[in-house]
């Protein structure tokens, strides 16, 4: 695989997409894995190179909520004020399909998913191809989703083509899903985008099921894990006798204190920041990090609870099975 770059990357990889192949690209979230959602040739290779079920539906990236009629239909005018308020940015709006739409790219679903994606890049390529682009997380099926480049190329290998680099994710977790199908909004997987920032958008409440994986297929748990098994420990549990080859993911500096103590090799710590968003951007890279440095076992310090922290808690929850 190719790592692209600057204006000649971006060219190059506008020509592949209009010739129908796919190609990994920056978005402010993951890199994700595009192609031409318009055709299923195009859309059948994102499968393939993912190894993904052919069910599990896929995220159209379009370059504003002008085209939102393109592609679905019945457009509530609350997905008009969601999209001014959060696009470009990582908020995904769950629609009815239109008709025309090929079934391929939405798992044969009537729904469509479809957000206007942050990245710089992104948005010119959207804009140069004049296209919509179906794009899951670039890793393979049941890896964990990339931030860099440079994971893309470890994860996919020769499997696709090329990556346009377009630096480190800014946020580093997946886009916040909102079903907008039925009555009342409901969150399908939480992300950078939490509920309150929601419901003062649209004045009404947003529903959080409890149950994801029943209306959004493919958000399984497996999805989010690392090679290593993962364990979320409350800081006094972290440092155990078991588990000599464990790596640990911590915030504190309590916990920092503790692992000293008990004398792990600096090279199995990862500390992130002790708040939310720098948490959620760095958390993927580290979980890589960690796997990478061979550890059989990754003890993952336990975040707080409340709302600014839920995608982060929801990815690990995941994580952990
Ligand atoms: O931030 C993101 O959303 C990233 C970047 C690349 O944009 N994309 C991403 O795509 O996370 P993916 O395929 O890894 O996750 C998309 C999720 C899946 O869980 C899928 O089931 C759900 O969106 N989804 C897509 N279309 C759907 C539909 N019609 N009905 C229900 N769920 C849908
Ligand atoms: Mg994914």
């Amino acid at each position: 695989m190719k790592i692209l770059e600057g204006e000649e990357g971006l060219q190059t990889v506008v020509t592949m997409l209009l010739a129908g192949d796919c190609v990994a690209l920056p978005t402010e979230t993951v890199y994700g894995l595009a192609a031409d959602a318009s055709q299923p040739g195009s859309v059948a290779k994102i499968f393939a190179a993912k190894n993904r079920p052919a069910d599990h539906p896929l995220i159209v990236h379009i370059a504003s909520a002008e085209q939102l009629a393109d592609w679905a239909i019945e457009v509530p005018q609350v997905a008009y004020e969601l999209a001014k308020r959060f696009w470009p940015g990582p908020l995904t709006l769950l629609l009815h399909k239109a008709p025309a739409i090929p079934g391929a790219v939405t798992g044969g679903k009537k729904t469509i998913a479809l957000r206007v994606p942050q990245h710089p890049l992104f948005l010119e390529v959207l804009n140069k191809t004049g296209l919509g682009l179906a794009a899951p997380s670039a890793n393979r099926y049941k890896q964990l989703s990339p931030t860099t480049a440079a994971q893309v190329v470890h994860g996919m290998q020769d499997r696709i083509a090329a990556v346009l680099d377009g630096g480190p994710c800014e946020f580093g977790l997946e886009s916040t899903i909102l079903d907008l199908t039925s009555d009342q909004p409901a969150i399908l997987r939480s992300g950078p985008i939490n509920r309150s920032a929601l419901e003062t958008a649209i004045k009404q409440p947003v529903n959080v099921p409890e149950q994801h994986d029943v209306a959004v297929p493919g958000n399984v748990a497996a999805h989010y894990q690392p090679r290593a098994k993962l364990n979320v420990c409350e800081r006094q549990a972290l440092v155990r006798a078991e588990g000599a080859s464990a790596g640990y993911l911590i915030y504190s500096e309590e916990a920092v204190i503790a692992l000293e103590t008990a004398g792990v090799a600096k090279v199995h710590i990862v500390r992130l920041p002790d708040s939310a968003a720098p948490f959620g951007q760095g958390l993927y890279h580290s979980l890589h990090q960690l796997d990478l440095s061979g550890v059989s076992e990754i003890r993952v310090e336990q975040p707080p609870g409340g709302e600014s922290w839920a995608a982060v808690n929801d990815r690990l929850s995941r994580a952990s099975g």
